[in-house]
């Protein structure tokens, strides 16, 4: 059977770690030929040296909430990979905070790095798509709070929820030129990002009452999801929000 991103040339966000990481390493078993970035510079390195030995990665370390980042994450993808079929917008912060204590730094930051940089990259990654003439899939990290309120995160759920209007906007405008604009909506996945946002043990594994499958899902099971929405079987999928949270929504 023919690797189902055969072919397919990459950018994957926030791909240091996490999910980002799994996406990276399950395109790569798919055959795509990627560049992969992250704001953490030894992490992204590290991540690239021990995904080396899949297939073709580069690295780029920065910030995709800054423009002339996005200009240069790019450019280095088009001179490293001669072409741009795939955009995966995955970078991420997640800062919990009760409403009334939120800080204006912590939502712009947040609204900066979870919403702009979609808005950022997804039209330079267009533009270059278009000029090719050869079509394209861009998949965008919304989540489930793009799609429900949870309390201590206005500014993550306010974000996630542009994200997923951003991402229909996208999928209207950009269909003319054969891209597909998705979002993937998880629920709760096993990573770092809750810890280093402020959030104990106890808050994680009492989430799990939540969960009608009783578990978190795992990185590997989103990154199967990108996969299938970057690629040509979900060729007849845009605009579209796809929940992955073992059932979370379907019950609250
Ligand atoms: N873990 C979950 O339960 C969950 C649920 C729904 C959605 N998500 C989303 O999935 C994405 C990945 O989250 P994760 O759980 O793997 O978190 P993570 O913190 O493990 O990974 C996120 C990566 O993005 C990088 N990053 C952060 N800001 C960046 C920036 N400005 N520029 C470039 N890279 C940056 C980080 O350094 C990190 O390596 C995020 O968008 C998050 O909102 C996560």
């Amino acid at each position: 059977m023919t690797p189902r991103l055969q072919g397919k040339q990459a950018i994957i966000t926030g791909a240091g770690r996490g999910i980002g990481k799994a996406i990276a390493r399950k395109f790569l078993s798919e055959g795509a030929r990627i560049v992969i970035c992250d704001i953490v510079h030894e992490r992204v390195a590290t991540a690239a040296r021990e995904l080396d030995e899949m297939g073709e990665v580069a690295a780029l370390a920065g910030d995709v909430s800054q423009p002339a980042f996005c200009d240069e994450l790019v450019q280095y993808a088009v001179d490293k990979l001669g072409s741009l079929n795939v955009l995966v917008n995955n970078a991420g912060i997640a800062l919990f905070a009760p409403f009334l204590e939120q800080s204006e730094a912590d939502w712009d930051r947040t609204m900066a790095v979870n919403l702009k940089s979609m808005f950022l990259l997804g039209q330079r990654a267009a533009r270059v798509m278009i000029a090719q003439g050869l079509g394209g899939a861009i998949v965008n990290m919304a989540s489930t709070n793009g799609l429900m309120g949870e309390r201590d995160l206005a500014a993550y759920n306010a974000s996630k929820g542009g994200v997923v209007l951003l991402t229909k906007t996208m999928a209207i405008e950009l269909a003319p030129y054969d891209i597909r604009v998705n979002c993937v909506a998880p629920g709760s996945i096993r990573t770092d990002l809750a810890s280093d946002g402020g959030v104990g043990e106890t808050f994680i594994q009492d989430y799990l009452r939540k969960i009608p499958m009783r578990r978190h899902g795992t990185v590997d099971e989103v990154a199967n999801l990108f996969a299938y929405l970057a690629s040509d079987e979900a060729s007849y999928i845009t605009g579209d929000a796809v929940v992955i949270d073992g059932g979370q929504i379907a019950e609250e």
